[in-house]
């Protein structure tokens, strides 16, 4: 069976990418300053970023990002092959976490790695986490997307909870020059600007055509048609392509395909209840 799971400190994880060895190599994980750190919780815009960072890192040129799989060029952190990857990696390096904040906030206090948080309309990722689980083996079948839901606002979905996930990164926040926030939305409609500000807190600054190339490269179109990122070079056993695709719609606001009234109004409820401490205020282009 592949849908295991790998428990550690409460939160389950796939258990054919994590073991108890990679979770703790995570939380001890020595930061170089020059590490660039891609933080999301699943569904949220991971891939999307790793793309748009190749990219930028590139210089626009899509070589690398044709060539090698996202996860060999951007890996997870807490999964089993990473310390192999970055053996391997020469120059500054990409790095992409799913863990919530209490688990590498010992790791990153005091180190200058730069931190790109990226989150999605919650709504939106129950949906895509939904289509994943019905397509991934490694994930146990997701049952009727209600009962689904109700695993996604309890947190017991793997990962953890998308509240504590948002919660716990964005309260370090305000006055941390090395950490940057960004939307889904805000990437979806405004994608070259998007990347400009990356670009900048990066300090890596395009020249105009350079910045074309990276936009091209990082739409959907684009991503769905690339086996880098679109996840087809993954065997059927492990993802099956006929129940669903990776790169699925691309939308902002897909939920309402999903989502009864009442449900609607119910998720309204937990997000206000659990949101109520955070400063953050979103804005999700409904
Ligand atoms: S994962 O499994 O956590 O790494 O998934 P993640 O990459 O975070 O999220 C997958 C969703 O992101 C969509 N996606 C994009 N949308 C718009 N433009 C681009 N370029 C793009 N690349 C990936 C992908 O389609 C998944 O969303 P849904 O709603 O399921 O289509």
């Amino acid at each position: 069976r592949l849908d295991v799971t790998e428990t550690f400190c409460q939160i389950t994880f796939p258990g054919h990418l994590h073991t108890q060895e990679s979770l703790r190599y995570a939380t001890d994980f020595q930061f170089r300053d020059t590490d660039t750190l891609i933080v999301t919780y699943p569904k949220s815009g991971t891939t999307w970023m790793q793309q748009a960072l190749t990219l930028l890192f590139n210089r626009g040129d899509a070589t690398v990002s044709q060539t090698v799989p996202n996860w060999a060029r951007a890996p997870w952190l807490e999964q089993y092959y990473c310390p192999e990857v970055l053996k391997a990696s020469q120059g500054p390096r990409i790095i992409t976490t799913h863990l919530p904040y209490h688990l590498l906030a010992p790791s990153l206090q005091g180190s200058r790695a730069k931190v790109i948080y990226v989150t999605r309309n919650p709504k939106d990722v129950a949906v895509s986490y939904y289509h994943f689980h019905k397509m991934a083996n490694f994930l146990p079948q997701p049952g009727s997307f209600e009962v689904f839901l109700n695993k996604f606002l309890d947190g017991t979905l793997n990962y953890g909870s998308w509240f504590d996930h948002v919660k716990g990164w964005t309260s370090q926040a305000k006055d941390n020059r090395n950490f940057f926030y960004i939307t889904y939305e805000d990437m979806w409609q405004d994608l070259k600007g998007s990347l400009e500000r990356i670009s900048t807190f990066l300090q890596c600054p395009l020249e105009a055509e350079e910045l074309n190339s990276t936009q091209r490269h990082c739409s959907f179109s684009s991503m769905k048609e690339n086996a880098m990122v679109n996840y087809t070079q993954i065997s059927e056993e492990i993802m099956d392509h006929s129940k669903g695709q990776f790169m699925r719609k691309g939308k902002i606001g897909d939920w309402k395909t999903m989502f009864t009234e009442e449900q609607s109004r119910h998720f309204d409820q937990v997000f206000e209840s659990e949101m109520e401490s955070s400063q953050l205020r979103f804005v999700w282009a409904y």
